[in-house]
């Protein structure tokens, strides 16, 4: 068991990627806090990862706030007594033009997307810092690397995560903390499902491995950057993509 009794914090794990994630963590091991806004599917999700053996426990926090993600990591301390690995994947989108995109579209996809990852890592550091050890893995996306037109907000956002991802790597580096970005193209989840099917051809067709990605695609990836394996490995952006980006 790679990561036995480890303990991991994923945001946004009720469902989709997220959840994923945590069921690969938890098969790796590890033991984890699942958080999200979707209370129901949230415990649902916790009931899954004790079905297999594991402690799971469900923190109800929006991570663009605060005090929220400060409470998410101080139950998890109370809980665990420990934190080896965060990630950071609680995402929102609110597609629109530019010209069209209301004030409260941009400030909601910053405030989820970037500001709740820096809040986040904020107080999670406060443990790793103190434990010299810990994984950060940011999931962020190919459009913070090639923009997409309609997605100003949240390709800002996640070129941000990036930017974001490689300053603290520098930072925490000294203290054997390990802050790297995973950077997803088009996953097949609730997310990209409302996206309608000539968008969908025409994606394919800058997809050079010719499918959609799975969300397990991305928590393997995930699975590797919080494991031994990936011991030399920081500030890194890892693409999970099929190609599209190279
Ligand atoms: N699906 C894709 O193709 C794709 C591609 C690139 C990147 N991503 C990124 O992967 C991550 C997961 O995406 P997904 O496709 O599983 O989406 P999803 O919508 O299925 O899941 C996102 C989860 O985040 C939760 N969430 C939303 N706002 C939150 C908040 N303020 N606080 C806490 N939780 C919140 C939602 O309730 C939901 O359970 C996101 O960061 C997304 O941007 C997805």
């Amino acid at each position: 068991m790679e990561l036995a009794d480890q303990v991991a914090v994923v945001t946004g794990s009720a469902r989709g990627i997220g959840k994923t994630i945590a069921m690969i963590l938890a098969e790796a091991g590890a033991n984890i806090v699942i958080s999200d806004l979707n209370v129901e599917a949230g415990k649902e999700t916790v009931e899954v990862i004790k079905a297999m053996g594991r402690e799971a426990i469900w923190v109800e926090a929006d991570v663009s706030k605060s005090d929220q993600a400060n409470l998410l990591i101080e139950t998890t301390q109370e809980k665990f007594g420990r934190l080896d690995i965060l990630v950071n994947n609680a995402g929102i989108t609110r597609d629109n033009l530019l010209m069209r995109m209301s004030e409260d579209e941009w400030d909601s996809v910053i405030a989820v997307n970037l500001k709740g990852t820096y809040n986040c890592i904020r107080a999670a550091t406060k443990i790793f810092m103190k434990q010299r050890t810990g994984r950060i893995i940011n999931i962020a996306s190919v459009v913070g690397q090639m923009g997409n037109a309609g997605q100003a907000n949240y390709a800002s956002s996640k070129a941000g995560v990036i930017g974001l991802t490689k300053s603290v790597a520098k930072e925490l580096a000294a203290r054997d903390i390990l802050v790297n970005a995973v950077a997803p193209g088009f996953i097949e989840t609730a997310m990209t499902e409302k996206i309608p099917e000539k968008a969908r051809e025409a994606l394919l067709q800058l997809i050079p491995l010719a499918k959609l990605g799975q969300p397990e695609d991305v928590a393997k990836v995930v699975l590797f950057l919080s494991s031994s394996r990936s011991s030399y490995i920081t500030g890194q952006v890892i693409n999970v993509d099929g190609g599209m980006v190279m």
